[in-house]
């Protein structure tokens, strides 16, 4: 069984639109976060998204600074299993980001990633689905380095030797001659890192549909089947010959044309490209299940069962759906979830069982 865990408490210090605030969860698996539009729920869910990936999920590590201050700093208090953990992290913009864990300073993010996981579901998640292929190949790929640690290391080495390949085309192009003996040696370097990409991506995306449309059939209880389908022209059997083949139309247009960097995912419901075609409610169904299965996936590697962040999450889904969602965070295989909502009537929905712990920001 992964371990539980939970964020027992947090201190948030000239982070955003907080001074200093102090949030105490308790013992409680569930809470919902309450208070008018612009009090700040979201950056509060934001703060304790940056303790786990040191990031944050909606800004640069600037604009998380309190107008007119001159750095940041978050404390939480942690429990997992039998083990208490503090986390304190401060931010100076001269100074590198600086993460503590009990009083041992980790010297690298890379090393303090994956203690303390969590899973956002906020309502920009929707461009997922809207926007172009940039968002999804970042969204399989943070999902994918959390995972597997030498996939972040061999993407960042084919981004690398992309980037080098094409400033090689380019100053080809202004020399009007093109060096094939230079070229094969980055691309000798380039296949395999992209074949690993390739299969990473493709597995990831046979174990995630079938975990996603888990998801979607009970939150929807619909038969809607879902369709999630990976492009990519190293799927091809003949993808070595293509990229050789393509050394005339890189040269002309100075960029590398074939390779897991122009990769896209299809989202489907049924036969129909749900970013055409699916209505508010079903897309944003979609992305929850998405999500969801990340959750697991998540959960099952990392032995740790994420804390589920859900912001603003009821809009746009109809009674039945938000029933049988929150019937479904409610149970096995979640943890801690914490939901914002500035809806007092949807607060009060939520909490007709009455075993949410309602925390309102205003009274803080
Ligand atoms: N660096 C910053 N310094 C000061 N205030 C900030 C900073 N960054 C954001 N804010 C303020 O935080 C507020 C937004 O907070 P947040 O998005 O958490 O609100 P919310 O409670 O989630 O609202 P909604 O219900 O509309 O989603 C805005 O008023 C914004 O001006
Ligand atoms: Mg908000």
């Amino acid at each position: 069984m992964p371990n539980n865990l939970q964020i027992i408490k947090i201190k948030v210090q000239n982070f955003k639109n907080y001074k200093y605030t102090l949030v105490d969860f308790g013992n409680c698996l569930h809470t919902i976060i309450c208070g008018a539009n612009g009090i700040g729920k979201t950056n509060l869910l934001d703060a304790i998204y940056f303790l786990s990936l040191t990031k944050s999920a909606f800004h640069s590590d600037k604009q998380l600074i309190k107008h007119e201050e001159i750095f940041f700093r978050l404390e939480a208090d942690y429990h997992i299993e039998d083990i208490d953990k503090k986390a304190i992290v401060t931010y100076t913009p001269s100074e590198k980001k600086s993460f503590i864990v009990n009083n041992y300073h980790y010297p690298s993010l890379a090393e303090y990633i994956g203690q303390f996981p969590v899973i956002l579901i906020a309502p920009n998640d929707t461009d997922l689905i809207r926007e172009g292929s940039e968002e999804r190949r970042r969204f399989f790929d943070t999902l994918l380095c959390q995972i597997d640690k030498s996939y972040l290391q061999k993407l960042s080495e084919c981004n690398k030797i992309l980037k080098q390949r094409n400033a090689l085309l380019t100053h080809f192009k202004e020399q009007r001659n093109i060096n094939t003996t230079l070229l094969e040696v980055y691309d000798e370097q380039l296949l395999p890192l992209m074949e690993f990409i390739c299969t990473a991506r493709s597995n990831l995306l046979n174990s995630i549909s079938s975990i996603t449309q888990k998801y979607y059939d009970s939150i929807a209880q619909s038969t809607e089947k879902i369709n999630m389908i990976y492009q990519s022209d190293c799927l091809d059997i003949d993808f070595k010959n293509h990229f050789k083949n393509a050394l005339q139309k890189d040269y002309m247009l100075e960029r590398t044309t074939q390779g897991i960097h122009k990769d896209d995912f299809d989202f489907l419901l049924g036969d129909i490209p749900i970013k055409k075609f699916g209505s508010q409610g079903q897309q944003k169904t979609f992305v929850i299940a998405l999500k969801f299965a990340t959750f697991e996936i998540l959960r099952n590697t990392l032995n740790i069962t994420p804390i589920l962040l859900l912001d603003d999450i009821l809009d746009k889904l109809d009674q039945n759906r938000t029933e049988h969602l929150m019937k479904i965070v409610s149970q096995e295989p979640f943890g801690q979830v914490i939901v914002t909502e500035a809806n007092i009537h949807r607060v009060e929905y939520i909490n007709q069982k009455k075993n949410w712990k309602i925390i309102e920001i205003d009274k803080l």
